[in-house]
């Protein structure tokens, strides 16, 4: 039995191959704080956000794709693991994905919680290259693809050939840093408060990072900074549009500085092909054209873009026993347990 596990900043996605079981859900998890009880996961717990009493804590226990809180990481994975693995009598082996810059004992802490559910084995894939794998290019031949995973905590960017990273750069202003932006500027511009699952929603309705639409607009209820008392406003899109230009400048620079480092022979095919994007974030709006304008080269945006991470560590399972017996040189995978 294999499992592939993307564990992501806002989601977490589970494919096993033997059944029908897939997981897809928030990656949250809610806890009574007198006495550490697990009350809920997933969509459950992300219900809760914002709207618990004092006693309870909704924490996303990921960030940036890597592991900021270890206690409950292990606890979503086991719950999760769980819901997948029917049968325990085989010990599964899985295949999750880690950022492209990552430390030693951040991806330590990423196969200790997976382990800490009993597994046979585990093997570790760059996100890049399961996104690659995912989005139906292949990156096991001497030519370049390049890749831009754009989540909710990361940004990974990738040139790959041969099965291997070329140039690769990880950043950690993504989606949730947009969120963060749009609050803060809902605050100072217009003095309301909101929090950060109406942030949110605001984005994935009408922000854009280039040419947003005049006419769409969206109603963010909140609190007034001043009075304290419950509002509600229209904000139109070319408004919320301009809290989140910063982050885009900063991903579109990293995607210059990745194309600036990639050899020329690479560069040839990358231009032929088109650079892919995948993940949550390459749905917003704008994102496509942006990224065209300001290279020259097309972007294509994967189908079920937010699924390609998963859906290629899946595919990458076939690389599984090559991996154990260390046998092929061009292997995606590392093993580690
Ligand atoms: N239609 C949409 N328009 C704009 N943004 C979207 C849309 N759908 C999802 N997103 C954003 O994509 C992000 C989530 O993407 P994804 O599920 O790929 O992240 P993740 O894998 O959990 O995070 P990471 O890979 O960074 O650890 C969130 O910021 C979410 O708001
Ligand atoms: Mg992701």
């Amino acid at each position: 039995m294999d499992i592939a596990l993307d564990l992501g900043t806002a989601n977490a996605r589970l494919r096993i191959n033997d059944s029908e079981n897939a997981i897809d859900q928030p990656s949250v998890i809610a806890y009574n704080k007198d006495n550490n009880e697990i009350l809920a996961v997933g969509e459950e717990a992300y219900a809760m956000l914002g709207k618990t009493s004092a006693k309870i804590n909704v924490v996303f226990p990921l960030e940036g794709g890597v592991i900021a809180e270890s206690g409950l990481v292990e606890e979503l994975v086991n719950i999760f693991m769980a819901e997948v693995c029917t049968s325990r009598v085989v010990m599964p082996r899985v295949v999750a994905c880690i950022p492209g810059e990552i430390t030693e004992v951040e991806k330590r802490a990423i196969v200790g919680a997976i382990s800490s559910f009993g597994v046979r084995r585990v093997l570790l894939i760059e996100t890049a290259k399961a996104a690659a794998f995912g989005s139906g290019r292949d990156i096991m031949t001497p030519h370049g693809t390049m890749i831009v995973d754009m989540g909710a905590g990361t940004i990974d960017i990738a040139v790959m050939s041969l099965g291997g990273m070329s140039v690769s750069k990880t950043i950690k202003t993504a989606g949730n840093a947009m969120d963060e932006e749009i609050i803060k500027y809902v605050r100072r511009k217009h003095g309301l408060i909101i929090g950060k699952a109406m942030a949110r929603s605001c984005k994935e309705a009408i922000a854009s990072v280039c040419d947003p639409d005049e006419n769409a607009s969206f109603r963010l209820k909140g609190r007034d900074s001043l009075r304290g008392l419950p509002r509600a406003m229209v904000i139109n899109a070319v408004d919320i549009s301009e809290a989140i230009s910063d982050i885009s400048n900063t991903i579109l620079n990293a995607v210059v500085d990745v194309l600036e480092d990639t050899p020329p022979e690479l560069l040839g095919d990358i231009q032929m092909d088109g650079i892919m994007l995948t993940g949550g974030l390459a749905q917003l709006s704008g994102m496509k054209q942006l990224l065209e304008n300001e290279t020259g080269i097309t972007v294509h945006i994967a189908r079920d873009p937010a699924d390609c991470v998963v859906a290629g560590c899946f595919k990458a399972t076939r690389f599984i026993e090559e991996a154990e017996s260390q046998r092929a040189n061009l292997n995606p995978l590392m093993t580690v347990y």
